[in-house]
């Protein structure tokens, strides 16, 4: 069976400015060694076209875009403006858009719609709060944001990975059991193949939440782990490039 290489993206979310692109062509040399990985880099829009400009093997993408094609929305940034810079995708959805700015579901429906109108990828997130999880809604949470989030569309699986990141793990060092890790991602499947049919088999489905490079190789061995959405550790080549060379150990043993 061919196993679909495994998807690394790092979210710089609010970091660098142009200096941090001699960090990204590091990455991108990491990236370029090792090949059986896709790597990827989801810059400030500020550095999105110069990114794009300095590297080879990886992608570039947004960490958000605006549901309209343009217009008087002061301080937005289109879809189409992303892929006028150069970048394949964007993350849509992540928690600290929906939870500092109240995006909805239909809301995280509507801007991954509108990447894919203009053929970029999207990365839609989805996890559950602490709360939810303890209450033993996590599964649920997720199965509602994902009926409610989904983009709908003849080619909307075959430009689209999902997140799961639970919220509490984000930027805590906590991660969930590996148990737990495969219980939402095989429900996450079941909800894609509900949503797609076939084609929501091959929709990869990324882990994202505390990623580093001493975790990483047990999240990524995880059935239904098709990668990683990685926060704080993929800001420099060397903790970034231990993730991506831990994947890459993980996909040759498959
Ligand atoms: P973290 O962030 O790796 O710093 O926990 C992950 C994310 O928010 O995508």
């Amino acid at each position: 069976m061919v196993v679909a290489r495994p998807y690394i993206v790092g979210n710089w979310k609010m970091h660098g400015t142009r200096g941090m692109l001699a960090e990204a062509r590091a990455i991108d040399r990491v990236a370029a060694r090792l090949s059986a990985v896709e790597v990827a880099l989801a810059p400030p829009y500020t550095l999105l076209h110069g990114m794009v400009e300095v590297v080879q093997s990886i992608g570039v993408g947004a960490q958000d875009v605006h549901v309209a094609g343009g217009g008087a929305y002061t301080g937005d940034v289109s879809a189409a403006m992303v892929a006028d810079t150069g970048a394949g995708f964007t993350i849509v959805g992540h928690s600290e858009r929906r939870g500092a700015y109240g995006e909805t579901d239909a809301d995280v429906r509507a801007k991954a719609e509108a990447a894919q109108a203009v053929d970029l990828n999207v990365i839609l997130c989805v996890g559950e709060t602490e709360a939810q999880r303890d209450a033993g809604k996590a599964e649920a949470t997720v199965a509602a944001q994902l009926a409610g989030s989904l983009p709908q569309g003849e080619h909307a699986a075959a430009r689209l990975a999902v997140a799961y990141e639970p919220i509490w793990a984000i930027g805590t060092g906590r991660v969930p059991s590996l148990e737990d890790v495969a219980a939402i991602h095989a429900a996450i499947r079941a909800d894609l193949v509900k949503a797609y049919g076939d084609a929501g088999k091959g929709v990869r489905i990324l882990y994202g939440g505390s990623v580093n490079a001493g975790n990483a190789a047990a999240l990524l061995a995880v059935a239904d782990v098709g990668g990683a959405l990685v926060g704080g550790a993929s800001l420099t080549a060397e903790s970034f490039g231990a993730i991506i060379a831990a994947a890459s150990l993980v996909h040759e043993t498959r």
